[in-house]
């Protein structure tokens, strides 16, 4: 289903961001980390208002609760707080910089093993759920938003 390309362009997008991390490049990587943040709360929004309403149909199905994906997703958007809050007072090339910046990959790592379950989630309950439960009209409709929204 097209509509989970969004995920591989997330990846995308904090890739971008660690990158940036590495470089020691603050501003840079606050920047991208907006980016990520911006899409990341936007893809989830359209999950919650428009592919919800209709999964909820399939409902009840074994680890694919609505309140499970919903908790996930409360719970990626405070990891990525997290990341926010440590460029407060990161500071790369002075005393125990370089470590700081271990401590932060570290920390994405976590994030990124959550979201990579979070997808996997999705891949294999919520998107193939919604392809059997929408109606032919439905999917139409959710395709054809702006790739942005998707
Ligand atoms: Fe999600
Ligand atoms: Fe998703």
């Amino acid at each position: 289903m097209s509509l989970l390309d969004v995920h591989d362009r997330l990846d995308e997008l904090f890739l971008r961001h660690q990158e940036a991390v590495l470089l020691f490049d603050v501003e840079l990587s606050r920047a991208t980390l907006d980016d990520y943040e911006r899409e990341l709360v936007e893809h989830m929004r359209f999950e919650e208002d428009a592919l919800f309403p209709i999964y909820e149909r399939a409902l009840p199905i074994a680890g694919g609760g609505i309140d499970l994906f919903r908790n996930e997703h409360q719970k990626l958007l405070r990891y990525v707080a997290g990341i926010r809050k440590s460029f407060e007072t990161l500071r790369p090339r002075e005393t125990g910089g370089p470590t700081r910046i271990i401590e932060l990959l570290d920390f994405e790592a976590k994030f990124k093993n959550l979201l990579k379950h979070h997808d996997l989630r999705e891949r294999n309950i919520l998107y193939p759920v919604l392809d059997r439960v929408a109606s032919p009209a439905e999917t139409r409709a959710l395709l054809s938003r702006p790739p942005a929204e998707a």
